[in-house]
């Protein structure tokens, strides 16, 4: 059995989940639920961030102490992450024992092993990156990402000797050439690496809330420096060394755009600086946009989950997010936008399909489920869109893995239109069109169950079928022929009411 352990980013918990957000979690969601459905023993880990500075700050706005603060925000998300069927394995918090545990065991070895030293720094911070800015990065004197003003922080830190690691780390890119997914980031990182590392401040004292450092308690770690050790936390990382082993460094993180420095060029550092592999994969998304600009907690310009999931329902939002931005590209966020691709695929293509054959089974065939016609046309493009779905899913497509499953199902509504059962005198003629259309929608309820678990469990009930989709597993029980006839179908309410454009 395959293993697949796949990571999101942890989010900061200084405000609330937004749409930005929850696009990472759907995706890195979708991708788990399909490596169980192929039968790969899977773990996914998610989480939030609730060190440094941002937070610290947002607790204080609120007059509240971070500990507070943080179990509020945490909470939030886990609600967001909960309304949004997100299957997580893990649910990490930076503030937790286990954490702070890991990040002084993982920096002890980086301190051992003469990778940090002690030093003045001076430079801008961006709060809302919690990153150094040089002059160059910033617009009009504010951060070119939040469009914030930035702040000059001078203190004595301890430094991370990153300078030490560009060679090894252009090494390992080259030895690890599929490492970054897409190929334009992998440029992306390499381009960074190639502009010269420098070394990089990892404690502060202005502030106590963090990780305390090991060896110079008057010192906590950087938070970002904190933030990525969550992933070798999660999987037992100091403590536990069959558990860390079995599932690193085998691991898929997913990540933004805009954290592919911290993730593809300090944390592959860091690792080797530790004595561990740097991990294997990073999925690089793109960025939600609303008229042009990044949806996010800072910009004002966020639009929650849960108004998401209230207006359209929980699938229907997972879909739109799934299968309109690519991973990798930036997509633009509109209602108009998701209103069009939900009545296109949703009312129109699935919900119309799941209808209509039911309707028809039940004025023809008294309601029970014919088998399907082992000859049908429907059974080659059946084998043709598991393969193409299957592949999809496996690089981290999951727009072109929906576009594939859609197939079938415009095929399958193609199909009675031209056959067009509900015309003809029951008998073995319609009957096998009717089975064939209802396997096809088996097989579509496997495969669309990673982007849409409950409305797959939905039709899953509504054809008869006992146990749940996401129990089957894929190839094997997405063979044509599954669907052994006989059972009640049920005529439901229509799955995907049209919407107003
Ligand atoms: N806390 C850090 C990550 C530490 S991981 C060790 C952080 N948090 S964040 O909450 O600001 O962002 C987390 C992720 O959400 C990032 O990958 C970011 O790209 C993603 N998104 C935030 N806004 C987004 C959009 N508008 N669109 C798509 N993804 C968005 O960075």
């Amino acid at each position: 059995m395959a293993r697949f352990y796949i990571t999101t980013p942890i989010y900061y918990a200084n405000d609330a989940p937004h749409v930005g957000t929850a696009y990472t979690t759907v995706n890195a969601d979708a991708l788990a639920r399909w490596h169980r459905l192929i039968g790969d023993e899977t773990k996914f880990l998610t989480g939030t961030d609730e060190h440094g500075q941002k937070v610290a700050d947002a607790a204080a706005k609120n007059d509240q102490s971070p500990q507070e603060w943080t179990d509020l925000k945490s909470q939030q998300f886990r609600q967001a992450w909960e309304a949004l069927d997100i299957s997580y394995d893990d649910f990490i918090r930076t503030t937790e024992p286990r954490h702070h545990r890991a990040v002084q065991h993982f920096l002890q070895k980086i301190h051992d092993n003469g990778y940090t030293e002690l030093g003045v720094y001076q430079g801008l911070y961006c709060v809302s990156c919690e990153d150094y800015k040089k002059e160059s990065d910033l617009v009009d004197g504010l951060c070119a990402i939040h469009l914030r003003p930035v702040e000059l922080l001078e203190e004595e830190n301890y430094f991370f000797k990153l300078s030490a690691f560009g060679d090894r780390l252009l090494q390992w890119y080259e030895d690890h050439p599929d490492a970054i997914v897409p190929a334009t980031k992998r440029n992306e990182a390499l381009g960074i690496i190639k502009a010269g590392l420098d070394d990089i401040s990892i404690t502060r004292t202005s502030t106590k809330w963090g990780v305390e450092v090991p060896w110079d308690p008057a010192h906590v770690f950087y938070v970002w420096y904190d933030a990525l050790i969550n992933y070798l936390t999660a999987i037992g990382y100091g403590e536990d060394s069959e558990r860390f082993e079995y599932w690193w460094p085998a691991v898929h993180h997913l990540l933004g755009k805009d954290i592919i420095r911290f993730h593809c060029v300090w944390w592959p550092a860091m690792c080797m600086a530790a004595g561990i592999e740097p991990p294997a994969h990073f999925f690089v998304s793109g960025w939600l946009l609303v008229s042009g600009e990044k949806m996010a907690k800072s910009g004002g310009n966020q639009v929650t989950p849960a108004a998401m999931v209230a207006e359209y329902g929980v699938d229907a939002f997972r879909y739109h997010l799934l299968r309109d931005t690519p991973l990798g590209a930036d997509g633009d966020f509109s209602f108009e936008g998701v209103t069009a691709r939900y009545n296109a695929d949703l009312a129109n293509n699935l919900g119309n399909l799941v209808a209509r054959v039911s309707t028809v089974v039940g004025s023809k065939c008294g309601g029970i489920g014919p088998a399907p016609d082992p000859s049908s046309r429907l059974s080659a493009v059946a084998a043709e869109v598991v393969a193409d779905t299957s592949a999809a899913w496996e690089a981290g497509q999951p727009h072109l893995a929906l576009e594939a499953t859609w197939r079938l199902i415009r095929e399958t509504n193609a199909e009675l239109e031209t056959s067009e059962p509900w015309k003809s005198e029951p008998g073995p003629a319609v009957d096998a069109v009717l089975g064939s259309a209802l396997e096809a929608l088996r097989i579509v309820a496997l495969l669309a169950s990673p982007a849409m678990p409950a409305t797959s469990a939905e039709i899953w009930r509504r054809l008869g079928l006992t146990g749940d989709p996401a129990q089957c597993r894929v190839p094997d029980d997405a063979a044509w022929g599954g669907y052994a006839g006989g059972l009640t179908v049920e005529r439901g309410s229509p799955l995907f009411p049209r919407r107003k454009e």
